[in-house]
């Protein structure tokens, strides 16, 4: 009989594997939706679903998905379905997320988007990876996320681990998971506030990093719920602020910093991007975007300026290209700028570990 049991949640398990999220490519399984799958004296099972998104109607089409597909496949008897309601809060109450096999995990945030900070997030895990660490690298940009695209993932998915559990994409030595792995071109309809958070709780939380030096995590812009919720979610061993010479990039930057602060993460410094623009005829100097404001800044909040760089061509085409420019140009004055990161990152938070 218990073998039986065993076997029934199984393969129920199994066949629900083919039922896909409503304007997911990715299955109700995979995504964490199918919280528990328990037999019932009877013959039948009882199946438990967490509420994904605050539509009803989307669990409505999963309940019934799910219904059909395990009386219609495995011939059950009776298939009951029971939805567990959406815990906006989840995060602050159950506290934050261990994450398993990490050792430490640094978040890159600027204030607003565009100012580069994923061509950082990314070129940041490249050359810790150079330099010997084992690097994992989370695209928390729910709004832009851009890894698939700087590590050429298009179409990659991320592969079950068993359970709820899934293993990142392996792309030039380091382990990537990002929200677009997940999401199709009509999801971002529904992808929205609570369901969003959840998502990307249920990332932290079961991703199978295996053992990895460093978590590089590429926070959403800005200062809104989101980035406050996930700077709360994770246990952030330091953040790197992104931000151009431009003062309203620096007024935005100096919001994030205050958000970050608020959730006690240890700053490591500022990143000035696209600090000027170095002519490739005539070596000529300009500073398109201003002058010496993440010095300003640096100093203003009593930080360190870690690195300031320039506007390059090859580090966005390289970006496009699918292999960030500190891989495919190890030579290039921009990634010895973030060799240099990558080393001053290690040194403060092995340091401060210690
Ligand atoms: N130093 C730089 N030189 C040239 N292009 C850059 C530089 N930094 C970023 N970019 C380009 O600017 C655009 C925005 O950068 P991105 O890293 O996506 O910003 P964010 O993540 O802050 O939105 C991308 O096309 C990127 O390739
Ligand atoms: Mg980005």
């Amino acid at each position: 009989m218990q073998f039986r049991e065993a076997n029934v949640t199984f393969d129920a398990r199994e066949v629900l594997r083919r039922a896909l999220y409503p304007g997911y490519d990715a299955d109700i399984v995979t995504l964490g939706i199918v919280e528990e799958i328990a037999p019932l004296a009877d013959g039948g099972v009882t199946v438990t679903l967490r509420q994904g998104g605050t539509r009803e109607d989307v669990m409505r089409e999963v309940a019934q998905q799910v219904r059909e597909l395990l009386s219609g496949e495995l011939k059950l008897s009776k298939v009951e379905v029971a939805v567990r309601r959406l815990e906006p809060e989840l995060g602050e109450r159950t506290g934050r997320v261990a994450l398993d096999g990490v050792r430490y995990v640094v978040a890159v945030a600027s204030g607003k988007g565009g100012v580069g900070k994923s061509t950082v997030a990314a070129n940041l895990a490249v050359a810790l990876s150079h330099l010997g660490y084992a690097v994992g690298l989370l695209d928390a940009d729910i709004y832009g996320p851009s890894v698939p695209m700087m590590f050429g993932t298009a179409g990659a998915r991320p592969q079950s681990a068993g359970e709820q559990r899934f293993y990142p994409v392996e792309r030039h030595g380091i382990s990537l998971i990002s929200i677009g792995m997940f999401l199709t071109e009509r999801a971002p309809v529904i992808w929205r506030g609570p369901m969003v958070m959840g998502a990307v709780r249920q990332f932290l939380k079961d991703t199978v990093w295996r053992s990895r030096d460093f978590l590089i995590v590429d926070l959403p812009p800005g200062t809104g719920d989101a980035q406050l919720t996930l700077a709360q979610q994770v246990c952030l061993d330091g953040a790197l602020i992104v931000t151009t010479p431009q003062d309203v990039a620096l007024l935005d930057a100096a919001r994030a910093l205050k958000m970050l602060r608020q959730v006690h993460c240890p700053l490591l410094g500022v990143i000035e991007n696209m600090s000027y623009f170095v002519c490739p005829d005539c070596g000529e100097v300009d500073e398109i975007f201003g002058h010496g404001g993440g010095e300003r800044m640096a100093r203003s909040e009593n930080l360190k300026l870690l690195s300031r760089l320039p506007l390059y061509a090859e580090v966005r085409e390289a970006g496009d290209r699918g292999i960030p420019v500190a891989l495919s140009e190890p030579e290039h004055p921009a990634s010895r700028v973030f060799l240099e990161l990558a080393r001053e990152v290690a040194a403060q938070v092995e340091g401060q570990s210690q």
